[in-house]
Parts: C-alpha cells; structure tokens; sequence
C-alpha cells in the first residue's frame, strides 16, 4: 500500500510539475504572442501621442516633428552630400556673393562635359547645370540656380517648394486657382509667398497621415495618361492602391514636364503614353520647342529627370517595387518600423534598400548596378559624340551658305535625338531604373543621327544641282 501511495505520489508529483511547466511554457507562449501582435500593431498603426495639433494649413514641418520625431529627424537628414560612381553628390564650397549666399554647391555637370552645352546652346541649361542634391536644398538651388540670368516664372515653385498652402491661399481654397494665379507671376513675386521645400503637408493627409497627392500637373497629368489606356475620370487620391502611391508621390515631382502657352501652365506630356518615343511623337505633333538651337537654329527640347517614366519601363515597377521600396525602405527603430524620410541614393543604404529582396552581399549589388550605369554611360559618351558631329556638320553647311529643306530635315533630326539622348542623360539613375528600356532609347537617337548625316548629304546633291531651294 505504503509502496503503491507512494508511487502514485510520485506520480502526481511528477504530474504536478509537467502540468507547471506546460502552464509556465504556456503562458510565456501566450504572453510572447501578445508582445508580437502588439509589435504588429504598433508598426501597423504608428501610433503617435499628439503632443500638437496640426491641420491642413500646418506648412511648418518642425510642427509635425514634434508628432513624428523620428520621420523629422531622417528628414532633416537630406542636408548630407555623399557622391557614389554616377549619384549622390559632391559638396564643393562656394564663396557667397550678394546674388548667390549659397556656402556650398554641387558640381557642374556642363564643366565636367563640356558637350552638354553645345548640346543646349541658347538655352539657359548652357549657362548653370548642376548635379542634384537632396530634398533640403532644392528651394535654395532653385532660387540661386545661373539659369535666374533668363527670366523665370512662379511655375518653377510646383517642383521646388511647399506649393500646398500657397496655393490654397491663392486660390481661396482651391489649389487648381491657386495653382493657376502662380504659374505666370515672375519667379522673384512667386518665392516671397514660399518658406519650405518639400514638406510633410505636400505628401500625408494631417489627419489621417495617410499618402496623397496635393500636385495639380500630376493630377492632371496621370488623368491624362489614364485616359490614353482607356480610363474615365482617374483620381489617384481615391482609385490609386498604397502601393502605387508610393510611387505617385515622387512622381509628382521627378517627371519630364514643359510649360503651355502665356498662362505657363505645367503640362506632363503623358497623352500618348509613358515612353519616350510616346512624349517624343506628343511634342512634335504639337509642334512643342522649348528653344532654337543657337548654332543650327533647329527647333529644340529640353528633357528633365523623367525618373518616373524610366521607371516604369523597367523590371522593378514590371514587380511591383515602387520608388520608395529603394529610396525609402523601411528602418527599424526600437519596436516602430518606420519609413526612411532621408531620401537619397539607395547604394548608401544597400542592406535596406536592396537586401531584403535580394540576397546577395552589398558588393554584388553595387557592383550589379554599376556594371548597368558603366554601359549606359558608355552608350551615352558614343551618342553624344555623334551629336556634336551632327551640329558640326550642320553649321559647315550652313556656313557654306547651302539653304533647302534637307536641312530642315537634318534639324529635326538634331531635335529628335538630343530629346533621347537627354532623355537618359536627365534621368538621374543612369540605366539603373530601366536598362534595356535606356539602351533602346540611345539606339534610337543614334538612328536619327545616322538620318540626319544623310540628309545633309542629300543637302550637298540637291544644291549642286538646283542651287538653293529655300532662303535660311
Ligand atoms: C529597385 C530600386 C529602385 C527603385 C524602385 C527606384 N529607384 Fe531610383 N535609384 C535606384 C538606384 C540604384 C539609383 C542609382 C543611385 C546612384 O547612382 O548612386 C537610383 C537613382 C535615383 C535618383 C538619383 C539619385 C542620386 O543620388 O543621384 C533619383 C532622383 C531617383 N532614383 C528617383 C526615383 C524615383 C522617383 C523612383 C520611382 C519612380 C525610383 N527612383 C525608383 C534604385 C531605385
Ligand atoms: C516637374 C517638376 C519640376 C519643375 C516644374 C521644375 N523642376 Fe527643377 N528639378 C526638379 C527635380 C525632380 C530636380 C532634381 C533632379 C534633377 O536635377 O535632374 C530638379 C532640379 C533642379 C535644379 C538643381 C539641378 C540643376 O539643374 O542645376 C535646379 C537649379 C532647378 N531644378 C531649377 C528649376 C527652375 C529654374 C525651374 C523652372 C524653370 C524648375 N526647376 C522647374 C523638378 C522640377
Ligand atoms: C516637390 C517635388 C519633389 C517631390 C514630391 C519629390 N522630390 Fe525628389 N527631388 C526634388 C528636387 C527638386 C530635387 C533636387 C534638389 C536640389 O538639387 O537642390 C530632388 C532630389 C532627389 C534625390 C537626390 C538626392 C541626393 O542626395 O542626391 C532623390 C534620390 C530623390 N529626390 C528621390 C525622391 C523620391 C524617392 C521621392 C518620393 C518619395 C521624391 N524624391 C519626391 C523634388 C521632389
Ligand atoms: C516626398 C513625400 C514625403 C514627404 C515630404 C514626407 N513623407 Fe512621410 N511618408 C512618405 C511615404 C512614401 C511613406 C510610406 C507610406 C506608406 O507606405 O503608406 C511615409 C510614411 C510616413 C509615416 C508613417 C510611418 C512610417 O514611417 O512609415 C509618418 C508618421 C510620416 N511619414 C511622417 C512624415 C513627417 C512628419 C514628414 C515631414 C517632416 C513627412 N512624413 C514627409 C512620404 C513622405
Ligand atoms: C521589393 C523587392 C525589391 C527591392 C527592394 C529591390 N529589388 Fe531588385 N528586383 C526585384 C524583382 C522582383 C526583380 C525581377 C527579377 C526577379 O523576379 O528576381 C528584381 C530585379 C533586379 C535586377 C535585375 C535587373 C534586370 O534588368 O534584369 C537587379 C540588378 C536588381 N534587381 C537590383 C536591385 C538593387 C540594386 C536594389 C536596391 C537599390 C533592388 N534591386 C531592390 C525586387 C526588388
């Protein structure tokens, strides 16, 4: 008995303590479960205490950092100049003059390729071109870029500046008024009513702080876009994904773009379609030029930073990878997963830019992107040296006092391939964003080169035979 009592109280004590640790393993399961979700939820929600009120006038960004420190912080960081091979930037310091204030600039890219300006002879990017640098300097370069030498209007501020409440208070609460009493005023009247770059207000809802999209040109542009694919009426503010507003809010700002008419009104030239073969056909049935060429006198475009366009021919956009996915990644701090608000060059920030989708070593993946860039940059080089033939080649003829209309055609052949030669030379990723999209591009304009070199030859035959067949 004695025996069999004492087994059995072995066995309850035994059973006792099992039951103890599968309570003990229980609860922490429980409670590390508990810890997980509100991790989850934390990063799901952000919650932040608002230690400010801020509403739909609140321009001041140093207002909402006191309700979002972190995201403040990392945007403050756009101040830092760091070049890698083709990106980032160089600081160099700059003596302030009375016209420029500015301590530090960033390098010249016609000093450094002097074909660049022959390439925008007449223009005011022959006079001050610079490499882009980050998010806080883009109301100071604006407003200080050599290119203020030719006269400028209130339109620049749409891309450079802090335009939401401006333009409510222009237009009496509607920022499309708004928009349109800017674009025409002389930019000097313009920058008194504007105080900050980019800021939270011009990409979060203050009450929701949700993305959205507060730039009329790119509401009116993707609406345009949208329609050319058969899509009535598109808002991206209420029909866009979360994803595809990661992109949009960039592309508010990093598109090709050309100002209509007296009224100066941004136009995106999306109404064929993204490419630039697309924006290409647009212009030239529009008969859009933004200058005449000062040597050849042929009528020209100007193509800038259409990192959204680029994009959107490549294999990232292809799989859904979105502008910020790279620009903006994700950042862990303490428990809060927040977005990375120091926009900048993602070959700074490899690990969270590119490693949590591919997972190769940092040195591949830099490596993998410049062997894209070394070959755009060589294609790029053998185009524009072809370029510069042609403008040569062109000026010798007129020179020799040839005039017919196969010089007309070898000019439009100069327009057409200095727009897709600067297409890739504008945007900013050199290749990366698209490469075989980029390759096929400069192919092209060494295709209207190669045309334009022939009808100059037809230009020779036709005078020799007829004399000339126009006056110049
Ligand atoms: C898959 C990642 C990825 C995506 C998506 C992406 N980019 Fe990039 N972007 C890069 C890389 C890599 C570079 C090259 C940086 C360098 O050369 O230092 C670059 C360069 C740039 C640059 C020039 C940066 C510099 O420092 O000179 C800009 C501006 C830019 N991208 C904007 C955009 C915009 C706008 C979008 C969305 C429409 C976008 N990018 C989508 C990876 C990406
Ligand atoms: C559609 C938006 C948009 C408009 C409109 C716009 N910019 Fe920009 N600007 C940008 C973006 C994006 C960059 C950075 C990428 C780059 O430099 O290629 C930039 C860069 C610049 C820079 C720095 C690099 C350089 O070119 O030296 C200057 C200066 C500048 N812009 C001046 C102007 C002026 C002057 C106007 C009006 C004629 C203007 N911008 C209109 C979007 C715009
Ligand atoms: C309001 C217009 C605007 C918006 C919106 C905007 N950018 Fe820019 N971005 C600019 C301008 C202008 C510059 C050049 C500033 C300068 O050179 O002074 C620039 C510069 C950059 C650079 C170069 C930074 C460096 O250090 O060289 C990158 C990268 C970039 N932007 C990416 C983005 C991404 C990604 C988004 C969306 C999350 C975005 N931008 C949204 C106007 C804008
Ligand atoms: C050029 C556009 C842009 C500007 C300017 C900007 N943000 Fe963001 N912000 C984003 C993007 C993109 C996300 C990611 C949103 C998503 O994935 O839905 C984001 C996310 C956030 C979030 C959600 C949590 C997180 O980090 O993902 C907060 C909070 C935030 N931003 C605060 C700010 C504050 C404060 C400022 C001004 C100091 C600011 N943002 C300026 C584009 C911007
Ligand atoms: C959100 C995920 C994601 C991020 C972030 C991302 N990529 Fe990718 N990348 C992809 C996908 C998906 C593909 C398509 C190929 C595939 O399916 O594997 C791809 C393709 C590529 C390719 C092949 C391009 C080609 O033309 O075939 C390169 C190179 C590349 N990525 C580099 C990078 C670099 C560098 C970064 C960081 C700046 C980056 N990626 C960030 C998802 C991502």
């Amino acid at each position: 008995m004695a025996k069999k009592f004492k087994g059995n109280e072995g066995i309850s004590l035994i059973a006792g303590i099992i039951l103890m640790l599968v309570v003990a393993a229980a609860t922490f399961a429980v409670t590390a479960l508990l810890i997980n979700i509100f991790e989850k939820q934390q990063e799901a929600k952000n919650p932040f205490f608002r230690v400010v009120e801020i509403n739909d006038d609140t321009e001041d960004p140093e207002i909402w950092g006191k309700n979002f420190p972190i995201q403040y912080d990392l945007y403050k960081r756009t101040v830092d100049m760091v070049r890698t091979k083709y990106g980032g930037s160089e600081a160099l310091p700059h003596t302030p003059t009375e016209k420029d204030p500015r301590f530090v600039v960033s390098q010249s890219k016609i000093e450094l390729d002097p074909r660049l300006k022959r390439m925008w002879l007449g223009y005011a990017f022959a006079i001050d071109f610079r490499e882009e640098r980050g998010h806080a300097y883009m109301l100071d370069d604006q407003t200080f870029t050599g290119r203020q030498q030719k006269p400028q209007f209130g339109v620049c501020a749409h891309c450079h500046a802090s335009v939401y409440v401006p333009y409510k208070k222009l237009g009496d609460g509607d920022i499309i008024k708004g928009f349109e009493k800017m674009n025409p005023m002389p930019y000097a009247e313009a920058r008194k009513l504007l105080q900050h770059p980019v800021t939270c207000i011009d990409c979060h809802d203050p009450n929701t702080m949700q993305l959205r999209i507060t730039r009329p040109a790119f509401l009116e542009g993707i609406k345009t876009y949208k329609e050319s694919q058969g899509i009535k009426d598109y808002n991206p503010n209420t029909m866009a994904t979360r994803q595809e507003m990661r992109t949009y809010v960039c592309a508010q700002c990093h598109v090709e773009y050309y100002f209509k008419g007296d009224e100066k009104r941004l136009i995106y030239p999306w109404h064929k379609g993204l490419e630039a073969d697309n924006i290409l056909a647009y212009y030239d049935e529009t008969n859009h030029k933004d200058w005449a060429h000062a040597e050849t006198n042929a009528p020209m475009l100007k193509a800038q930073h259409p990192e959204f366009e680029l994009w959107s021919q490549g294999i990232h956009a292809r799989s859904g990878v979105a502008c910020a996915d790279c620009h903006m990644p994700y950042t862990r701090v303490g428990a809060l997963k927040v977005s990375d608000h120091h926009v900048r060059s993602p070959l700074l920030n490899i690990n969270r830019a590119c490693q949590t989708c591919h997972h190769f070593s940092e040195e591949e993946l830099k490596a993998r992107v410049e062997r894209i860039q070394d070959k755009t940059a060589e294609m790029k080089d053998m185009a524009m040296d072809s370029l510069v033939a042609l403008i040569d080649d062109i000026k010798r003829i007129m020179d020799a006092g040839i005039s017919n209309e196969k010089i007309e055609e070898a000019r439009l052949c100069q327009r057409r391939a200095t727009f897709l030669i600067d297409f890739v030379e504008a945007e900013n990723s050199t290749g990366f964003h698209a490469d075989q999209e980029s390759a096929r591009i400069l192919f092209k304009a060494m295709d209207h080169l190669r045309k334009g070199q022939v009808a100059l030859k037809d230009a020779i035959t036709l005078h020799q035979a007829y004399g000339n067949t126009t006056t110049n």
